[in-house]
Parts: structure tokens; sequence; C-alpha cells
């Protein structure tokens, strides 16, 4: 049974796969084409957190495919315990192909994938993102082909979209270079992680956005305080003013470099309107990615085009 709880998940032959999947069907759809790969498949999805582009981007891409997806809300009892995690783990698996989960705490993600007998999406977590950093990579193989080789400049908050980033750009070899601030940065512990989950990712941490910026191909960042992260907002409003992505940061890079952002974004704070409505700002069509992305996830999870 695979699952897909974070990045380290994936060879980097079965990325690629994903991401050929996910460009073929997208050719496809553009072509007006929906091919119903997955007839009868059913993914369940439960969220613990807010959503829109995870969401549906996962319920469109499995309609898309010919499958269907249920949202399982409160009354489901998965995050209230109405059951243990093993006895809804075990029976959500007999009734479905495959479960998106959005789960305040990465532990409940990596338990449910321990009982459950079918596949389990993680769809955000506090540790990990991997949906988007596929997403990401997708959008970025587009718009520049060949990813090894090119740098990512991650400016902000070492987030769970960062780390998903820094493990996706480790199997498809890009270089990342991340500006962040001391106390914001990934822990020894996550970094001993990557050490052993990509050991050829060329990772440099600066607290210096110019520097992070100047030989990127895309420049990335998210909010300062991420769901749940609410009550420290003022304090990281404080601690990352000097790392918001504005025109004058853009500046700085080369000519063609794109702006990225997972959104929602908190406008006028890690990212000015001027950059995220600008020429460079490719976040639009990142976010539509999510669907293609995430139809070459379940089409390479549930089998239908290994
Ligand atoms: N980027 C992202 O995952 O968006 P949602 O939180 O709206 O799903
Ligand atoms: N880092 C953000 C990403 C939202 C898609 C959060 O976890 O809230």
């Amino acid at each position: 049974m695979r699952h897909l709880i974070t990045l380290a998940d994936l060879s980097p032959g079965e990325l690629e796969r994903i991401l050929s999947i996910a460009e073929d069907l997208k050719n496809k759809f553009e072509a007006g084409l929906r091919e119903t790969i997955l007839p009868g498949r059913v993914m369940a999805m439960l969220f613990e957190k807010q959503s829109l582009r995870t969401r549906v981007s996962f319920a469109a891409g499995m309609a898309h495919l010919g499958g269907s997806a249920m949202y399982l809300g409160d009354e489901a009892g998965f995050f209230g315990r109405r059951e243990t995690m093993a006895d809804f783990g075990r029976v959500l698996g007999e009734l479905v192909d495959v479960v998106v989960v959005r789960a305040k705490k990465h532990q409940t993600v990596v338990d449910l994938a321990e009982h459950c007998t079918c596949s389990v999406v993680n769809g955000l977590t506090d540790e990990a993102h991997p949906c988007q950093a596929i997403a990401d990579l997708f959008t970025l193989r587009e718009l520049f082909g060949k990813l090894a080789g090119h740098t990512l400049a991650w400016i902000g908050d070492g987030n769970n979209v960062a780390k998903s980033l820094a493990r996706g750009c480790g199997k498809v070899g890009m270089r990342m270079v991340m500006a962040t601030p001391e106390g914001y940065r990934f822990d020894k512990a996550f970094l001993a992680r990557l050490k052993k989950e990509v050991p050829n990712l060329d990772l440099t941490v600066t607290d210096n956005p110019v520097e992070a910026v100047r030989e990127a191909v895309a420049v990335y960042t998210d909010v300062w305080a991420s769901m749940g992260q609410e009550a420290e907002q003022e304090r990281r409003r404080q601690d990352l003013a000097n790392y918001q992505v504005n025109a004058k940061l853009m500046s700085h890079a080369q000519k063609g470099t794109v702006f990225l952002h997972c959104l929602p974004a908190r406008r006028g704070e890690e990212v000015t309107d001027d950059v995220l409505d600008g020429p460079q700002s490719v976040v639009v069509q990142q976010a539509g990615n999510r669907l293609h992305a995430q139809k070459g996830i379940l089409a390479w999870l549930l089998g239908a085009q290994r």
C-alpha cells in the first residue's frame, strides 16, 4: 500500500512519473478531454483546518478522472475521536480507495496511514505539504523545462511548505537558497532527516534576502504565521519584517525570475500587492496546477497509469 505523507515517500523516478502523468492529463484537459481512468474509485476527505485549493482541486480532479469524492465533516468523528484511530482507519480502508487528510498534527496523518488499508495522502500538516510542492515543481517544469541546476529562493518562515519544497528540490536536483532569520530556520532534527532523505540537496541558508534572490529562477514566500500559529502573529510580523517580498527585493532578481506563493497570502505582510499582482507573479497558474498535480498523484497512487 503506497501513501504520500511526505515527498520522502517518493523516489526521484516516482516523482518524475507523477509530474509526467500530470502533464499528460493537463494537455488532454486543455484539449477538452477528461480521461476517466479511475472509474468507480472513491476518495474520502478529512480536513481539520480550512482549505480552498487542496480540497477543491482534489475533489474536482477525482471527478475528472471518473471517480468520486466525499467530504467527511465533523460528524464522521475522526478528529473528535469517536472511535480509536485504528478502528477508524481499518474501517475507512474497507470503504474507500484513498483518503486525503489535512491535520493539525503531522503524527495524525502518520497514524492514520499506519492503520488505513487504503492509500493516505497528506493534504497539509504542520510539517509537510507534499501535494503543494508537487504542484509547484510541476509549474516550474512548465515554465523552465528541466529543473535540475536551477535555483529556488525561499524567503521567510521555514514552514511546512518550505520543508516540502526542500525535499522536492533535492529530488529533482534544484538548488534551494533560504533567506530566513534565526529561530525560523529548519531545526536540527529536520535537517538531519533531510540529509538522509535527499543527500544531494544543495541547500544554502542566509539572513540576506537580496543574496537569496540573485540567482533564483523562482522566488517563493508564504505567510509568516501558518494556520495554528495565530497567537504568534504579532511576534512573527516583527521578526520577519525584513523578509517581505516587494518590488525592491524582486529588482535584485534576474529578468525572467518568477514569483510563487502557495496562497492564501496576507497582502502587505510577506508579499506586497505589486509583486503578487505583477508581471512576474505566476500564483494563479500555480494554484490552477494544483488540479493537474492532484490528478497525477491520484492516477499514480491508484495504479491507473504507473
Ligand atoms: N495552498 C493551499 O494548500 O491552499 P488551501 O489551504 O486553500 O488548500
Ligand atoms: N503555511 C501555510 C500554508 C497554507 C496552504 C499554513 O500551514 O497555514
